[in-house]
């Protein structure tokens, strides 16, 4: 068994031994870019976890977790330009240190790219991943069109919500996962409770990324802390502020969220305020935890080692404290 670490390590060189630099650098220099500000790389450490927890090397799920990992930094770039953002991973994102334009394109090659990932699979293990891969790909378009619909919603419900981040976040944390099984050629019915497992963590993990987008600390954070309240993201803190909230509360924070100030500080601190009062805020950690117990059930039947378990159920609880 390996540590995460020894997982992060073996994916790091992986990525090094692929990533060239080629004519048009400008299409290539911002994909080299974007990859190599790091971030926690938890997609394609999963990819490699679960392949060996179903008794195949993870030399063999390399190439997949590269697949996932370009995959969500593809949408990062695309995420980042749908919600204004300056900062990714401490650092400029894409379009502000080049331009839009140069995120769409770069974007797109990183999603091609992507799929090639894939073909050193043979016959039916290709199909197999190559098919999840797509249908999850088109559920991350779709939750992403979601959240920015509920931008300007006002009657958006906590099921939609559930449902949006479901797509847009947890479907690649769970096909991560099914992906390792695959691989290893894990039953049909260890296949499908992986990816339940993985889906219930991101859907915890998504929780996580809100609450830290209002309350993670600018100086770790590595985003723009605020960033969703500027761009009247119906988060979880907002449905359930809007829920617990007075009428008085209720009818300023609805107000603010029609609002893009050209300073935000001020709504910021508003609307900061509103989510600790009404009880938002703890609310959130409560569904963080309700969601990490719900993945955490899912392993109780799943026929692995208890030190597997053990190792999965350690990484879930390290991604609920997670600052980052
Ligand atoms: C950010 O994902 C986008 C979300 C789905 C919340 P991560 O928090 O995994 O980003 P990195 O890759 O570690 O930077
Ligand atoms: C991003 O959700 C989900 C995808 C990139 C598909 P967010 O917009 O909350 O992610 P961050 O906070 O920018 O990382
Ligand atoms: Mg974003
Ligand atoms: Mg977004
Ligand atoms: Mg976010």
């Amino acid at each position: 068994m390996h540590t995460i670490t020894d997982y992060q390590n073996y994916f790091i060189s992986h990525l090094s031994e692929q990533q060239i630099i080629k004519e048009p650098t400008h299409l290539y220099e911002p994909i080299d870019y974007i990859l190599q500000l790091g971030g926690k790389r938890l997609r394609p450490v999963l990819v490699l976890m679960t392949a060996e927890i179903f008794g195949e090397s993870y030399t063999n799920a390399l190439d997949a977790a590269l697949a996932i990992e370009v995959f969500h930094n593809f949408s990062l770039v695309h995420d980042d330009i749908m919600d204004a953002a300056p900062l990714r991973r401490g650092k400029e994102t894409v379009h502000e240190k080049w331009d839009v334009n140069t995120g769409i394109l770069s974007g797109d090659a990183m999603l091609i790219n992507a799929y090639q990932c894939f073909e050193g699979y043979e016959g039916d293990l290709f199909r197999e991943l190559t098919v999840l891969f797509s249908k999850t790909a088109m559920q991350v378009c779709e939750g992403q069109q979601y959240d920015v619909d509920f931008e300007t919603r006002e009657d958006v419900t906590i099921a939609e919500y559930l449902h949006m981040i479901a797509y847009k976040t947890a479907v690649l944390v769970g096909a991560a996962m099914q992906m390792g099984a695959i691989i290893a050629q894990a039953t049909t019915e260890s296949k499908e409770a992986v990816y339940e497992f993985g889906r219930l963590l991101g859907i915890a993990f998504q929780l996580q990324d809100d609450y830290l987008d209002a309350f993670g600390d600018p100086a770790t954070f590595g985003k723009q802390v605020g960033g969703d309240i500027i761009e009247n993201k119906k988060t979880y803190l907002y449905l359930k502020a809007m829920e617990m909230a007075t009428e008085n509360q209720q009818k300023q924070l609805a107000g603010l969220y029609t609002l893009h100030p050209e300073d935000p500080a001020e709504k910021i601190q508003t609307v900061m305020q509103i989510f600790e009062d009404t009880g938002a805020k703890e609310a959130t950690r409560e569904a963080i935890q309700t969601y990490t117990d719900k993945a955490f059930q899912v392993l109780v039947d799943l026929p692995i080692a208890a030190a597997s378990k053990q190792q999965l159920q350690s990484f879930g609880e390290q991604l609920m404290y997670r600052t980052v």
